[in-house]
Order: C-alpha cells, then structure tokens, then sequence
C-alpha cells in the first residue's frame, strides 16, 4: 500500500530553535549544582537527548531507562512496565528525565515515582511535546517543547509502529489499524 508522507506540524527549524531555548534554559537552572544525570526514556527520546545534551554547557552524564506501554498500535493501556533500569548510581544526584511525548502522563508519572525510589537530590521532567487534551494524570512538566493537539504524531523520535522516528521534523499521520 502507497503511504503519504506525514503532514508537518513542528519544522526541523522549530524543533532545533525550542532544543537551544531549552537546553540553555536548563544550563542555568543547574549552574551552581552537581553533574546533572539525563535520563532519556527509550526508544522516543533518543533523538531529542541527543541534540539537547550537545546543547548544553553544564556537566552532564546521560543514562537510559526503557519502559513500555503502546505495544505496536495507536492506544494507551496506562500500565506502564520498566524494561530497562539506569545503570549508574543516582542517589543524592540531580536528575533530569527526557522525554519525547507525554500523552497521557502514566508513563512519565511511573518514571517519577520509580526513579525517587533511587533517593536522587532531585527530579526534574523534560518533554519536547505535550498533548495536554490527552492527560489522565497530573504530571509536572519542568521544561516543555510545546504543547501539540491530540493528533499521532511521528518523527524526532516518535514512530507509529516503528515507522517514521528519524524524521528531522515532528509531522501528523492518521492511523491505519
Ligand atoms: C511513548 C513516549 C512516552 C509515552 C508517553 O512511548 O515515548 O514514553 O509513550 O505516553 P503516556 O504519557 O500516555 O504514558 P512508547 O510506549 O510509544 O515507546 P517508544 O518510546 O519506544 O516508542
């Protein structure tokens, strides 16, 4: 079957230009604190932490931590299962979850709860984009891209089924199944 291409939503230029604002942002906030740990929640944010990191002008190590919640399709279940934990220690250390969408907030809520459990300094959440007519919790959002209408939404990370994460920019399909 022929596919469309995505429709965009968020240039490239967009996404590169809020990535520097919020890659400074977050330079200063932790200026005057220890090497700051950023957690990217894998697969979606790899991308995003990738370019964000290599923004930054603080001390910074990166980690990783794997969840999953979607399976293949276009719905939420809400239960969120930890895949893979940090490898590093993180106790008494400021951290900095990465995140490429929040949708309905389960997930980043889960990773806010198990990652404290580590007694870290410090919390903090960064998502590039947020649907915020999707939220079935309330999750804090330190550092924010921007807020997308509910829409499925592909590329910078993002896949429908594995297909179109490493677009350059964030474009709107509709769903097949
Ligand atoms: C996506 C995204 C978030 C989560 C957000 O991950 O990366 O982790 O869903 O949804 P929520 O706010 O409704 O919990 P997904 O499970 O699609 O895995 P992936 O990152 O490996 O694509």
């Amino acid at each position: 079957m022929e596919q469309t291409d995505p429709t965009v939503l968020i240039s490239e230029a967009d996404i590169q230009a809020r990535v520097v604002e919020l890659a400074e942002q977050i330079s200063q906030d932790y200026a005057d604190r220890e090497q700051l740990v950023l957690v990217g929640v894998l697969k979606g944010s790899f991308i995003f932490l990738a370019d964000l990191s290599r923004r930054m002008t603080i001390p910074r190590v990166i980690e990783f931590i794997a969840v999953s919640s979607y399976g293949s399709g276009s719905q939420s279940s809400g239960a969120v299962r930890l895949v893979m934990d940090v490898r590093g220690n993180i106790e008494n250390r400021h951290v900095l979850i990465v995140e490429d969408i929040v949708d309905t907030g389960h997930t980043l809520n889960y990773l806010i709860g198990m990652l404290e459990s580590h007694k870290p300094a410090s919390v903090k959440t960064c998502a590039l984009v947020r649907k915020a007519e999707r939220a079935e919790v309330d999750v804090d959002v330190d550092y924010l891209g921007f807020d997308i209408p509910d829409k499925w939404v592909v590329g910078y990370g993002l896949d429908y089924a594995e297909q179109n994460r490493t677009l350059p920019y964030i474009g709107t399909i509709t769903p097949t199944d």
